[in-house]
């Protein structure tokens, strides 16, 4: 039987991957981190030292990318390859992350993701997380979820993690900047912009712990299956 698909989107660092990750092992599901994808071609692009602004070049050159996604283990995030180099660790770069709302805004990028997003889903049985899954990958999943937090504990979240990882050298404030500066951006773009679908449903996560938020939307998929 097929299952329905579970949709997760949200703006940056309100814990979607991890959510969505855990999620979909406990549904038996497929998860599939969209963001990823972006990020790999954005990645692309910079090492290639394309310019960002001539579109034509940009999907010409995506076009011939082959990407793998692998997300065997739910505890950790997607590994990722883009023409067989893995570049699971260097599409979470500042470089990476300061670009890629420029790279997704471009209409043809959006058209080739799309695609093979589209491809993933098409039988169903995934929980795929990102900005445009329920308005306009998966318009049709059977759950959709609106993930948020307030941008001062998002900024607060992701300080903490990247201090942990003894890698932070940009203070709270430019943290705070640069994760509103992306929302809106991903907000603002013509084509398929980040907004909360009519039928999402909401769940801020400022006073919640991640298994609370997961066994939330466990119980909300179960309910409509
Ligand atoms: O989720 P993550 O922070 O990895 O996403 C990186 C970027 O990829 C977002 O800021 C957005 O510009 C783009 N993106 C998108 N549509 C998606 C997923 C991500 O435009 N479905």
């Amino acid at each position: 039987r097929r299952l329905p698909i579970l949709a997760v989107d949200g703006p940056a660092g309100a814990g979607k991957s991890t959510v969505t990750r855990r999620a979909a092992q406990a549904l038996g599901l497929q998860y599939l981190d969209t963001g990823a994808m972006y990020r790999a071609v954005t990645w692309w692009c910079l090492e290639n030292n394309l310019d960002l602004r001539d579109e034509p070049a940009v999907v010409e050159a995506i076009a011939h990318c082959q990407l793998r996604l692998e997300s065997s283990d739910p505890h950790q995030p997607t590994r990722v390859w883009i023409n067989d180099r893995e570049v699971s660790q260097a599409i979470r770069s500042l470089e990476v992350t300061q670009r890629v709302s420029q790279v997704a805004a471009l209409r043809g990028v959006r058209r080739l993701m799309v695609r093979q997003q589209r491809a993933i889903g098409a039988n169903g049985g995934i929980a795929a997380e990102g900005r445009d899954i329920g308005t306009h990958v998966f318009p049709e999943a059977g759950l959709k979820i609106f993930l948020t937090a307030s941008p001062a504990e998002r900024a607060q979240r992701r300080w903490q993690e990247l201090q942990q990882q003894g890698q932070c050298d940009l203070s709270y404030e430019e943290l705070l900047a640069q994760i509103t500066a992306r929302d809106t951006a991903d907000q603002q773009r013509t084509y398929a912009p980040f907004r909360k679908a009519a039928d999402a449903i909401e769940i801020c996560t400022d006073n919640l712990g991640i298994d609370e938020v997961v066994s939330k939307i466990v119980h909300l998929y179960r309910s409509r299956l």
